[in-house]
């Protein structure tokens, strides 16, 4: 399979876009964007976040035993742009942008977010480049449901509206 082929396959896959975040076992906060997150067990309460080791929440999140996974509105684009390393805000700075606060697994959870996902790690998974990070949900919160949603595809920020 080529690469390139692959990728231009896959950027035409439209997703929801989300901050995952985890708290250091030194306190300190960390935050990546991500598309690679999904639902994966109603019972228990699970998700899958797959993230590149080279970030730093690849590197922190399978110590720190946390996550949360926040799913961003249309409005939040800035936080998407911001975590995904597009500004020059690095670390614990990009909670600078967007409002946060601690959850209870004390990994940061976005105010105003269309849902949040409080996670304790239950597996972390390497595989190639990325660590795939399972998590038990704890808790649900911010919920803003109603909201437009983050959507990413075709390398750009856009959102969808429900059919009429
Ligand atoms: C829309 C979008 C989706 C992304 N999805 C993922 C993802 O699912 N997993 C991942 O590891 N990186 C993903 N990235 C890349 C990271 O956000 C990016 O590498 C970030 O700069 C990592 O920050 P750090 O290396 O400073 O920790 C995505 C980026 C964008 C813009």
């Amino acid at each position: 399979m080529d690469k390139d082929t692959f990728r231009a396959a896959m950027r035409q896959v439209a997703g929801a876009v989300t901050v995952v975040t985890t708290r250091g076992l030194n306190g300190e906060p960390r935050g990546v964007t991500a598309t690679a997150v999904c639902s994966l067990t109603v019972e228990p309460p699970s998700v899958v976040a797959c993230i590149n080791r080279e970030t730093w929440v690849g590197q922190i999140a399978p110590e720190s035993g946390n996550f949360c996974v926040n799913v961003l509105t249309k409005a939040q684009q800035p936080v998407a742009e911001t975590f995904a390393g597009r500004t020059t805000l690095s670390g614990a700075e990009r909670f600078q942008v967007g409002d946060w606060q601690d959850a209870e697994t004390g990994a940061p959870v976005l105010d105003g977010a269309i849902a949040s996902f409080d996670c304790d790690l239950e597996q972390a998974v390497d595989f190639a480049t990325h660590v795939i990070l399972i998590g038990r949900v704890r808790k649900t919160l911010s919920e803003n449901g109603t909201a437009e949603p983050l959507v990413y595809v075709d390398g750009g920020f856009t959102t969808t509206r429900p059919a009429a």
